[in-house]
């Protein structure tokens, strides 16, 4: 998958994790909404009812007072004491709620706005939220001669009721969405670092190709000058012919052994041989073969070898291959006049062996990551440099093998020290 196509899914998809939110903040507000309108009417409803039953109330008492209306009252309602209590009328009320499944705290109170006047109320400390915010409804609207009067109610605690009364809802779409957030953000991980190994993939079998080719071709160069029947034939022909090849040919060999090695590692069958080696002697072996690239870029080696003892136990291949990858690195890296300088010491319970160049050093970023099989950093002037990214994962995974330690000290356009740290015996 190229960057474009990666891109243009991520984009869709968050567009479309937006929409989906969108969707669902919406569908949550208008359920929301819903269940505001259904509570009003139920309050509405309730109300309703209780005002008719209090009217009721009121007429079935002013009958038993007087029982002939017409002639000595004027249609004017009883006082609320000589029919009911504050505490009835709480009754009355909670129970109307209730039936409607209006089940939170209320207020309540009959007012006289023109007196601005409280006949009956639960609590007088919410005078200001019934009069304000409450639901009102008239009573005795009959009664021509008295002021209007109303019942109000208020809920403290309406908005908390309506909200638990979607809690369940809420409760799974923040866990539906927390869920897609999550998988969503886990896939792009997954799919950006999938991009990263294919590259990183594909770098390698281009570099491989090229190392592989160069070889070849000197070979089959050199077999058609040996074929050929018009050159002069004389022994220095043959062997200078003959020695190009066997070089080229010893190329191939180390190439296909690195990789097949990196295959071995992969697979976790590296093969250690215990014997005692002398670390000494193994990086005096290592410099003769990379001292003439570093000649040829008119740099220097410098060595410091203080280690005394200087044997420990470990594998003398994967120690000498070890000491040139660091070397090799050492070398190609460093742009201008390399300056290596290569320290060992003893500490502890082992040795320790430092690699120092003046190269390109590797931001603190980087460092994570270069001990990785194929990672090779992504800037502009090292991609010249050809290599395959498994030198420091074999270089870890053979420290690792000898039970020792390896720390990177480097810093941009500076240089680079490696330090590895090996025991003398190598714990059972
Ligand atoms: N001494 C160094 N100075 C600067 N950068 C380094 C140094 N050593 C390693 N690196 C960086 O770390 C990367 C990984 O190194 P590693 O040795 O694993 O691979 P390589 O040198 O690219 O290929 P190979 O060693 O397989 O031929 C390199 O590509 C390089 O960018
Ligand atoms: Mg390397």
């Amino acid at each position: 998958m190229n960057r474009k196509a990666l891109i243009g899914i991520i984009i869709i998809m968050t567009i479309a994790l937006i929409g989906l939110l969108g969707v669902q903040l919406y569908w949550i507000r208008s359920a929301s909404s819903v269940k505001e309108a259904s509570f009003r009417r139920s309050v509405n409803e309730a109300m309703a009812k209780v005002v008719y039953k209090l009217e009721r109330l009121e007429k079935r008492r002013a009958a038993e007072i007087n029982p002939f209306p017409g002639m000595l009252s004027f249609n004017k309602h009883l006082d609320y004491s000589l029919f009911i209590t504050p505490y009835e009328m709480d009754s009355l009320i909670s129970l109307e709620l209730n039936i409607r499944g209006v089940d939170t705290r209320y207020q309540f109170g009959i007012y006289k706005p023109e007196q601005d006047y409280f006949i009956m109320e639960k609590s007088s400390d919410y005078r200001k939220q019934l009069i304000q915010i409450g639901y009102a409804y008239p009573l005795f609207s009959y009664d021509m001669f008295t002021t209007p009067e109303y019942l109000l109610i208020y809920f403290p605690y309406e908005r908390q009721f309506l909200l638990t009364e979607l809690w369940g809802m809420l409760l799974i779409s923040i866990v539906l969405i927390v869920v897609i957030v999550y998988t969503f953000s886990y896939t792009i991980t997954i799919l950006i670092r999938q991009k990263k190994i294919s590259d990183m993939k594909s770098d390698f079998i281009n570099n491989m190709t090229h190392e592989f080719k160069t070889p070849i071709s000197t070979i089959s160069l050199a077999c058609e000058a040996l074929e050929d029947k018009e050159l002069p034939r004389s022994k220095a022909f043959y062997d200078n012919y003959i020695e190009m090849i066997r070089e080229e040919n010893s190329r191939l060999s180390i190439l296909s052994e690195r990789i097949l090695q990196a295959a071995v590692l992969e697979k976790g069958e590296l093969k250690m041989y215990r014997e005692m080696v002398d670390l000494h002697a193994v990086i005096r072996d290592v410099m003769k073969n990379i001292r003439i690239q570093v000649e040829i870029k008119d740099g220097d080696i410098h060595t410091n070898l203080r280690a005394k003892p200087s044997q420990l136990e470990g594998d003398k291949v994967h120690l000498t291959n070890l000491v040139y990858n660091l070397l090799d690195n050492a070398t190609k890296y460093t742009p201008r006049r390399p300056d290596i300088r290569i320290r060992t010491e003893n500490s502890g319970q082992g040795i320790t062996l430092s690699i120092q160049d003046n190269g390109t050093g590797i931001s603190k970023h980087e460092q994570k990551k270069i001990f990785d099989k194929l990672y090779r950093i992504p800037t502009g002037n090292i991609h010249n440099v050809r290599g395959f990214g498994l030198g420091l994962s074999y270089v870890k995974a053979i420290v690792g093998e000898h039970h020792g330690k390896i720390t990177i000290d480097s810093e941009m356009n500076k240089g680079t020290l490696f330090k590895i740290y090996l025991p003398y015996k190598i714990p059972d």
